[in-house]
């Protein structure tokens, strides 16, 4: 398997809760290596851009709202198969269908409130980590 680099949100519920480094611990554990790291506040309009996919769903001011409502920690996670790793890791994103162990079924609140965000394929990674790092700001 091809080593590959996805995009982590820790959101909102998870900077508030102060269980950023818990979930850090699994991503580590499961062999995902940090390679940038960013504690930020979006803005709305970010917010809206980054999540422009979703922008006719029911869902999205919500999630808009939500994602600017408080501190993020965008980082980059590197590692063999990352994307899907990451994605096992975080558990299906309505946290009433994750698995035991995933960190959603862990520590989510709620479909909204799901603590962590990562890329679904290879390109979504590509245009999501420019969304937030430069390439000199990743450091393998
Ligand atoms: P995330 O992986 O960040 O991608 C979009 C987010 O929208 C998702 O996590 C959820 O937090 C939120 N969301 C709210 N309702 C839904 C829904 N019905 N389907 C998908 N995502 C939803």
């Amino acid at each position: 398997m091809a080593c590959e680099r996805t995009l982590s949100i820790l959101k909102p519920d998870a900077t508030a809760r102060n269980i950023t480094g818990k979930i850090n611990a699994k991503f580590e554990e499961a062999g995902l290596r940090i390679v940038a790291q960013r504690r930020t506040r979006v803005t709305r309009e970010e917010a809206e851009q980054f999540y422009a996919i979703h922008k006719e769903r029911p869902f999205f001011a919500d999630l808009c709202s939500f994602m600017s409502s408080g501190p993020v920690v965008a980082q980059v996670l590197e590692g063999e198969g990352a994307i899907k790793k990451h994605r096992d890791i975080m558990g299906a994103t309505n946290p009433k269908e994750a698995a035991p162990g995933t960190i959603r079924a862990e520590f989510s609140l709620s479909i909204d409130e799901n603590t962590v965000h990562g890329s679904d394929s290879a390109e979504t990674a590509a245009e999501e980590i420019r969304f937030f790092f430069r390439e000199t700001e990743i450091v393998g």
